[in-house]
């Protein structure tokens, strides 16, 4: 499974790629606010950061607009990818961009009907928002299985990007339920290596290894 970082933070994201294990980014505009950075100037920086793809959410409600401003953020970087809302503009605006070339990731998406219309208009990702559905009372990891059996079903090539993650098991979960991509908010990423029996048995090795004098010598 591929691991993009949830967030428009230039900084954050860079000492994160750093470990080599972060394949994309995503933003949306509430994460762009947040920064107070320039969404344009950040996204410049985040595409040359990370090599993988870069989702940059549209602001207009109408496909035209979308197109507009998807072309914009198009000529940024080669690894953009434009993030459009799961309304019938957005599916307008991405089967357009998708016949463009373009990467299209549809996001807000809380059924695996809308997942399925996203697939037939070209998406590249789609992006089921997990814990906003938990949030709300709702199982949101049966909705990626859900999308996981119709995609299969069909053989849609659409990538299922699991977003709005909030905690280490959904990680777990949604590599178990077949997502293609879970996208992870930073706090997330730094605990994934985390397991208390990891560090005490380190600590242990290395406390053995100084009381008995092991060293590792040149050849
Ligand atoms: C990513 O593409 C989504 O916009 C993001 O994961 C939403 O997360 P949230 O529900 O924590 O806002």
């Amino acid at each position: 499974m591929k691991l993009f970082i949830d967030s428009a933070e230039p900084k954050e994201i860079r000492e994160l790629a750093a470990s080599g294990l972060v394949d994309g980014v995503t933003t949306n505009p509430s994460l762009a606010a947040k920064t107070g950075l320039d969404y344009v100037e950040s996204l410049k920086e985040i595409c040359a950061t990370v090599a993988g793809p870069i989702s940059a959410e549209v602001l207009a409600t109408d496909s035209v607009g979308m197109v507009a401003e998807g072309n914009r953020f198009a000529r940024i970087a080669k690894n953009i990818t434009i993030k459009v809302p799961l309304t019938w503009d957005g599916l307008k605006a991405c089967r357009s961009l998708a016949s463009e070339g373009h990467m299209v990731n549809v996001t807000l998406c809380f059924s695996s009907v809308q997942a399925m219309m996203a697939a037939k208009a070209g998406a590249t990702f789609i992006s089921p928002f997990i814990g906003r559905l938990d949030d709300a009372g709702q199982d949101g990891m049966e909705l990626i299985r859900e999308i996981r059996a119709i995609y299969d079903n069909y053989g849609f090539a659409t990538q299922i990007l699991g977003a709005s993650i909030r905690h280490v098991a959904h990680v777990r979960e949604a590599a178990l339920a077949g997502c293609d991509v879970a996208t992870l908010p930073p706090s997330v990423f730094k605990t994934l290596l985390y397991h208390p029996l990891t560090d005490k048995g380190l600590a242990a090795f290395l406390a053995d290894a100084k009381k008995a004098g092991v060293r590792i010598r040149e050849e």
